[in-house]
């Protein structure tokens, strides 16, 4: 026993939890991730699992995404990407609904699923069933060797290196970044982008690493913020465009592992409804960041900002505007909108992990979770 605790402690690098040493490690393994397959000063881009598929992926009419939990956010963050740059019809499913259900899956289907642990069972089971259809099975797994890397046909690892913590940091990075390669080596070959674009993002891909480091930064700020709210009940996400998946995982981080009701939503959807839920109790997480939505946002927060709501936002470096409007502004260094996610969903890791602490709980494993979902 003792032996074990100490063993743990090791692993643990001086961090007092496996999730924040793995919120930490993000500017490698998103390095990781990258490493071999992108080089931006000669524009080189592969990824050697998709090599013999890239025609076949052109070729298709729709890609299907499944996956569960964040895995399945990852998936809608792929479904901005794909459409936007390789201009290609993408349906995400939970892995759970798609396999009980009949549904439409053609032989040129190409599916994508996407596992941290490649053991998730509902995932698995809707691999078998586009699998017996004759769709073509790609897998974007953390785990080398696990049961989803072997039943797919192709794939790319993610290589965030072993996640401890229940909650899924770096994995959800790493599957964002291999998502993003992926639909820009599709891009490529389809003629979607043009070639300036191609360059411009290989270039600000690499950047991403050091970016994420600067938000660390903030982590002070962020500690404070969730001092705050430490006992707040209930908690809402608001973004668009690339970031409406980000605030979903944010709201998922917060629920999970504080035990905070958390409601992540697509910023224009809460008039029709959740603005109701909003006063001078309910704080609120707003995504905006300066992209192409930023106009839309700043009325969103004028909203809630006029019933009173508490207005947390994580926004671009530099925005002078939205900081007069808030509660409190957490800032994130500029990128290119398509690799937004990347950066915007650090603070709410960082929020949810101090919130999570301050509250007592035990962090790297929440009660009633389990880090592969095995069963049904
Ligand atoms: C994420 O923080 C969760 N613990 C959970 O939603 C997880 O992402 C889901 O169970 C899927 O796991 P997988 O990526 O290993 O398939």
């Amino acid at each position: 026993q003792k032996l074990e605790m100490e063993l743990e402690t090791i692993e643990k690098g001086g961090y007092d939890h496996f999730m924040i040493k793995e919120i930490f490690e993000q500017p490698r393994s998103i390095a990781d991730s990258m490493r071999g397959r992108l080089r931006a000063d000669d524009a080189h881009l592969q990824l050697g699992g998709l090599n013999d598929y890239l025609d076949k992926l052109a070729q298709s009419d729709r890609v299907v995404i499944v996956g569960c939990g964040t895995s399945w956010h990852a998936g809608l963050v792929a479904e901005y990407l794909f459409e936007e740059l390789a201009r290609i019809n993408v349906e995400v499913e939970y892995a759970s609904e798609f396999r009980y259900r009949n549904p439409v899956i053609k032989e040129n289907d190409i599916v994508i699923a996407i596992s941290q642990s490649g053991e998730t069972a509902d995932t698995l089971a809707a691999i078998e069933l586009a699998k017996s259809k004759g769709a073509t099975i790609f897998g974007v797994c953390n785990v080398v060797g696990s049961s989803i890397a072997r039943a797919t046909h192709a794939g790319a690892y993610t290589h965030a290196g072993p996640e401890i913590g229940v909650a899924s940091t770096k994995a959800f990075t790493a599957q964002v970044t291999v998502l993003t390669l992926m639909a820009i080596a599709l891009a490529k070959r389809k003629g979607t982008i043009s070639e300036e674009t191609y360059r411009q993002l290989l270039i600000e891909l690499e950047t991403i690493p050091a970016k994420v480091e600067k938000v660390f930064e903030n982590a002070a700020k962020i500690k404070e913020i969730a001092f705050i709210f430490t006992y707040a009940r209930n908690f809402i996400y608001l973004g668009r465009g690339f970031n409406f998946p980000v605030a979903l995982e944010g709201a998922l981080k917060l629920k999970e592992i504080s035990y905070i009701h958390a409601e992540g939503y697509p910023a224009a959807e809460m008039k029709h409804g959740p603005i109701a839920l909003i006063d001078e109790d309910m704080p609120v997480v707003f995504l905006a960041t300066k992209d192409s939505s930023y106009e839309k946002i700043v009325s969103n927060i004028q909203e809630v900002k006029a019933r009173k709501g508490r207005v947390i936002a994580i926004v671009t470096e530099g925005d002078t505007l939205i900081p007069g409007m808030v509660d409190f502004v957490i800032e994130v260094p500029d990128t290119h909108e398509i690799l937004t996610p990347l950066v915007s969903v650090i603070p709410l890791q960082l929020l949810s992990y101090y919130i999570a602490v301050m509250r007592g709980r035990n962090v790297d494993q929440p009660r009633n979770l389990a880090k592969s979902v095995t069963v049904e």
